[in-house]
């Protein structure tokens, strides 16, 4: 009988080179582990042996039996990877190949204006020598609320409305502070990053308020570092944006994970004073969550709205045309126009 097992396995791995398809594989494990299949003819022989020998033989019958199963599986497996290959091979297109917009039709084209914005903002922090990390948009509880001071409970979770997932650990972000704890993972100071991005926040939506919006996190955290170079660091960004001098003035605020807090105000030509960042010195429980010193370091950390930004820049009347995919609205910043005159 042991030589017939032998023979069986030689024979099924024969065979099994030779299937094709489904219907194929259906009917070789027929032909094996079905009813009157050879697997199991040999299996209704075990009780005529003796109770040793049937422990034997039974034990590699088993074995046999689990080896066939599990080499169609395989196959089954492979069947399905090369038919989601086939698909998608079927269904690639090289986008290029298609020649460039304006080939197509498209008479003008451009960026969007928050990457307009964005990429001017992230130019004027590179040239200071800040790094730019990026992050998730879902996020889990300890990096947007508790590594930031903000522990379950907290009031000031209310603060933010919170789109949470139905497991009550992961959300959308509320706000990019989270890459504050990220980015002090695999760093120590001195270090200087921002981080730009979306967040998300489940509220009622006005001209003012959309409930998805640009945030750009900035951190600064050296020995010695004080509100003066915040507001300096601040002064410079919006002179460099606004390309003209400007005046700052700070109110005190809450946020959790800065102290003191700080709201920093920008005003033109003597013009309104506008609400511009929320910032202020790390809070020194932030500072350990982040494996800092509190005692030997210091640091700075604003959140600036991107969107508020372009708004004033560009004279947007209401932030929910940002999003809208209104081509009407986009067109209107439209950088490059077919014949390679820009505008
Ligand atoms: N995360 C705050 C918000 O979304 C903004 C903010 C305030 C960020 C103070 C900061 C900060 O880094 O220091 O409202």
């Amino acid at each position: 009988m042991q030589e017939q097992i032998q023979t069986i396995s030689k024979e099924f791995q024969s065979a099994l080179t030779k299937i094709k398809d489904v219907k194929e594989m259906t009917a070789l494990k027929q032909e094996f582990l079905g009813k009157k299949g050879s697997v199991s003819s040999l299996m209704s022989q075990l009780k005529d042996l003796e109770p040793e020998t049937r422990k034997a033989i039974g034990g590699q019958l088993h074995a046999l039996r689990q080896e066939i199963e599990s080499e169609l599986n395989s196959f089954r497996q492979q069947l399905e990877r090369n038919q989601v290959n086939e698909k998608l091979q079927a269904s690639w297109e090289d986008p290029s190949s298609r020649g460039s917009l304006f080939d197509q039709g498209v008479s003008e084209a451009g960026l969007h204006p928050m990457s307009q914005i964005l990429n001017e903002v992230l130019e004027i922090f590179t040239s200071m020598g800040f790094e730019v990390l990026d992050g998730p948009h879902i996020e889990d509880d300890f990096h947007n609320f508790t590594a930031l001071n903000i522990p379950d409970s907290h009031p000031a979770r209310d603060l933010q409305d919170t789109f949470w997932f139905e497991d009550g650990k992961h959300l959308l972000r509320t706000h990019t502070s989270g890459l504050q704890i990220r980015g002090m993972k695999d760093r120590t100071p001195p270090v200087k990053f921002i981080g730009p991005g979306q967040v998300f926040r489940c509220e009622r939506t006005d001209q003012w308020h959309d409930f998805s919006f640009f945030q750009l996190e900035g951190l600064l955290i050296d020995k010695g570092i004080s509100v003066a170079h915040l507001l300096y660091f601040a002064k410079t960004l919006f002179e460099e944006i606004f390309r003209s001098e400007v005046e700052i003035r700070t109110r005190p605020s809450y946020f959790p994970f800065v102290e003191p807090g700080l709201e920093i105000d920008m005003r033109r030509d003597g013009g309104k004073w506008v609400e511009m960042l929320g910032s202020g010195m790390i809070h020194p429980r932030v500072l350990t969550h982040m494996g800092v010193d509190p005692d030997e370091y210091s640091g700075f950390a604003f959140g600036l709205g991107l969107d508020r930004l372009l708004l004033m820049r560009y004279g947007v009347e209401d932030i929910r045309h940002l999003r809208s995919g209104d081509l009407r609205f986009v067109k209107q910043f439209a950088t490059y126009k077919a014949g390679g005159a820009t505008c």
